[in-house]
Parts: structure tokens; sequence; C-alpha cells
């Protein structure tokens, strides 16, 4: 197994001259190896961990200068939208929010200040599919990033790479960690130029992880793929419950046939992946946070992507930074709740979902 080098730095024999580590804000052996492995998941050349998915998407930000547009979704994860309005806006860099589901909105807004094209697939929460092809041909030529945030499908169901994306980020936290016990994030590239660009901010900036971090990452990748398969086993089989619910009024999952993104989910990705939102049927957000509150098997908690099954109130937990006018634009309603489906035995998740929306 890759030892944990729990190292800050290494031993010179003349100044310079050193055995590849110098100092471990930089380079850390065991991070290097979780690296290698992140690159490697992800049919890409160079990856890079992070202290936070956060920290991921703050270096790629760091790659933009005051004047610079940016083109991103108009459904986000909370803290993505986050540090785009309330962190980097106020370095002057403009931020345009479309439905990503429709390349040709991203096309509309490219002009010679567009410096990248931000994009979530599945979306977070209501599990929208953006055409990742589609629209790496619209960025192609221009000069324009794009940069995709795989953390719902994880690499196992989905490589933007391959399809033409510049950048990969993972909220490493969620299913390539998979068990709920690290928060990482992650970048993966191609082309060495930009490793070169982004690695001179990660090691600048400094909001890299630790050994024992990268060490129960590598672990949890050794399972993500049969993770991965559970996972939307399951997800498969509780979407299947929920759909004709009495108390459901709508049901986001890509595997659907009627779900508006399914032929191209179907396309880009393997599976449908873990993640299931509904909508309560006429319910309050007293009411709401009831049914959120009285599960016995699922557990009420921010994240997603473990081994165990959560659930999330996105309105009030993960998605309280977007104001109420542009969320409930996005769908993110009162009486939204976002599943993560996980890997136990299925019948005792239903039997679970069964007694709390009773
Ligand atoms: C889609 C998505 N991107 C990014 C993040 C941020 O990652 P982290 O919490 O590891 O900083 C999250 C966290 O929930 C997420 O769901």
């Amino acid at each position: 197994m890759t030892p944990i080098y729990q190292t800050s730095t290494y031993q010179q024999a003349t100044p310079g001259d050193h055995k590849g580590f110098e100092y471990s804000r930089g380079t850390n052996p065991t991070r290097k190896a979780l690296e290698d492995c992140l690159a490697a998941i992800e049919n890409g050349r160079f990856g890079l961990a992070f202290s936070s998915g956060m920290a991921a998407t703050d270096t790629v930000l760091r790659l933009l200068k005051p004047g610079d547009e940016v083109i991103t979704g108009d459904d986000l994860y909370g803290g993505s939208y986050r540090i785009f309005t309330r962190v980097y806006a106020q370095y002057g860099i403009k931020f345009h929010f479309v439905d990503t589901t429709v390349p040709e909105r991203i096309a509309e807004q490219i002009n010679k200040r567009t410096r990248l094209i931000w994009i979530e697939t599945p979306t977070n929460p209501t599990l929208k599919i953006a055409n990742i092809a589609a629209i790496a041909a619209i960025a192609k030529g221009t000069g324009v990033m794009l940069v995709v945030d795989n953390t719902f499908a994880s690499p196992y169901l989905q490589n933007p790479l391959d399809l033409g994306a510049d950048v990969v980020m993972h909220s490493v936290t969620k299913y390539i960690g998979g068990h709920s016990d690290v928060v990482m994030g992650a970048l993966v590239m191609n082309d060495r130029e930009l490793y070169d660009q982004l690695f001179f901010y990660y090691n600048a900036c400094g909001g890299t992880p630790g050994p024992q971090d990268s060490f129960l990452v590598l672990r949890g990748i050794k399972t993500l793929h049969l993770r991965m398969q559970a996972h939307c086993e399951n997800a498969r089989r509780v979407a299947m419950f929920l759909r004709d619910h009495p108390r459901v009024e709508r049901i986001y999952w890509p595997g659907f046939t009627d779900h508006p993104g399914h032929e191209i989910a179907r396309q880009q990705m393997r599976d449908f992946g873990g993640m299931v939102s509904i909508v309560l049927k006429e319910s309050s957000l007293e009411e709401t946070f009831r049914v959120a509150s009285s599960f016995n098997v699922f557990a009420l908690a921010e994240s997603l992507g473990g081994v165990e099954s959560l659930i999330n109130h996105p309105a009030t937990m993960t998605h309280g930074s977007i104001p109420r006018e542009l969320r409930e634009k996005a769908g993110v309603v009162d009486n939204l709740i976002r599943i993560s489906v996980g890997i136990e035995d299925a019948d005792d998740l239903i039997a679970d979902l069964e007694q709390a929306l009773d």
C-alpha cells in the first residue's frame, strides 16, 4: 500500500539537489500517488488534489483577470454560485448564468472577454443534463476554457476530457472518497501548460490536502466501480418506487425516458447515478422539514456520494446561499428533497421512504 508520508519537508544533499520532493505544500509522495490515480481514472495526463472541492474551484478562478467573463449554469451547487458572486465578482469578473441544457444559450453569451465556461452535469440538485461534447465544440477554437464539475457522475460514469472538456473538477468529498470521512477536491487536465499554470496557484496559494486524507481517498478509489454500480442500482429502485408515490409531485432522475436530458445522459454517461430529487405534493416548508426529519435509515445531512444514504433539504442546506428567487427559478423550491442513495439493502431504503412519506 502507498505509505502515508507524514512529512512536511525533505532533506536535500546540496541546495536544490533533492529527490523530487522539497516541501509538502507543493508535493508529497502520498498525494502525488493520488494525483496520478485521479488523472488515470479521468483519462487525463495530470491531476491535482486540493483540500476541498471549493479550493479546486478557487484555483481555476485564479487564472482570471479583472474584466474577464465566465458563462455558467443557472442550476449550480450553492457554494459554486457563492464563490462566483460573492468572492470573484468583487474582483471585476463577470458571471453569466444560463440554462446549460441548451448549448445555444452558452454560444449566445460568448464575446471577446469570455475566458471560461463552467458547467455541472448532472446538476445539483435538479439533475439537469448538459451536452458536454456540444458545449466543447462551441468552446473549441475560441480560446475559452471548458471546465466540467463531474462530482455527481464520478469518473466511473462520465469522463468529460474524452468529450472535449479542458479541465475536470471534482468534489472528491463525494463519490471518489465515498465514505463521508474526507473533504477534498481535484482538477484533472491534459494540457501541460494549463497544468503548470494551475500548479503555480496550487503551490502559491496552498490549498493542498494532507497525506492521511490522500491515503483514505486512494483506498476509496479502489472500490469506486463497485460502489457506483450499487449506487446506480439502488437509485433506480428508489426512483421507480417514488415515481408513482401519491405524495410525490415531481421526481428528477435522468434514467427516466421522459427526463428531458435522458438521451444525452445515455450517450455521455455509463449509467444514471445515485442521486434522486423529489418535490413533495402540496407540502409547506414545515411539512417538508417533518418528512426530511423522519427517516431512520437515511441520515439528514449535507453532502452526498457516501456509502450511507443521505437526505438533504437544498433550499435551506446546500443551496441556502442562492437568493430565493433565483433558486426557485432553477427548481430549488421549499418542498424539494434531494436524496443521495447509498449502497445499503434497497428494500430497507424503500421501507424507510415508505414510512417517512406516510
Ligand atoms: C457539485 C458540487 N461541486 C462542488 C462542491 C464543493 O465541494 P467541497 O464541499 O468538497 O468543497 C460540491 C459540494 O457539495 C458539489 O456538490
